[in-house]
């Protein structure tokens, strides 16, 4: 299947030159939704991964379901001020203004092995962000998976000392 037909583009949105790539209909579409979903699980099986985290709110989307198809937990990587728990914290920089992530101190392990599920590949930052969370706890990166990749923004250059994997390519 031709996964990137199913993902629209809106031009200007959120702003004016941003050509937004929308999953929405991609994940309403069952067999692309399980499509996206098997093709991570297949870079993902044979790593001995033990959880699966996602970066809050699209990674959660995939990021839950591989780790379902694949097994292991989910741990979420939240959005300032919604974890419960004691967390760490990490500010980073978006494709159009800054941002924070959280996770739970105790979420896993020290050498647990973790792969990284979202749904886009811009700047970098985010990934970089959540990567950055999960080794201050100890845990091994050993995968990161994105739906989508900018390729024009670089974000695969800011994280060159990670395995990554894009189902789906765009110059911008
Ligand atoms: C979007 C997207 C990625 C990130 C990619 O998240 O879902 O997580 O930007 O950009 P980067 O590579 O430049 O960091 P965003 O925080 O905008 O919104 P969301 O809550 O809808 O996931
Ligand atoms: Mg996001």
């Amino acid at each position: 299947m031709d996964l990137k037909s199913k993902i629209r583009v809106i031009e200007d949105f959120p702003i004016e030159g941003i050509s937004f790539k929308d999953i929405t209909t991609l994940i309403k579409d069952k067999d692309a939704f399980k499509e996206a979903v098997d093709k991570f699980v297949e870079d993902l099986k044979g790593k001995n991964i033990d959880y699966i985290v996602g970066p809050e709110a699209r990674g959660f989307l995939f990021g839950a379901a591989v780790a379902y198809v694949l097994g292991v937990g989910f741990i979420p990587v939240r959005k300032p001020g919604k974890l419960p728990g004691e967390t760490s914290i990490d500010e980073y920089q978006l494709e159009y203004g800054t941002n924070s992530l959280e996770i739970h101190t105790d979420a896993f392990e020290k050498g647990e092995r973790i792969a990284i599920v979202d749904d886009l590949l811009a700047t970098g930052g985010t990934m970089l962000s959540a990567a950055k969370l999960i080794e201050s706890l100890g845990g091994e990166i050993v995968a990161m998976e994105f739906l989508i990749e900018l390729e024009s923004l670089n974000g695969r250059e800011k994280l060159k000392n990670y395995y990554t994997n894009s189902l789906v390519k765009y110059d911008r």
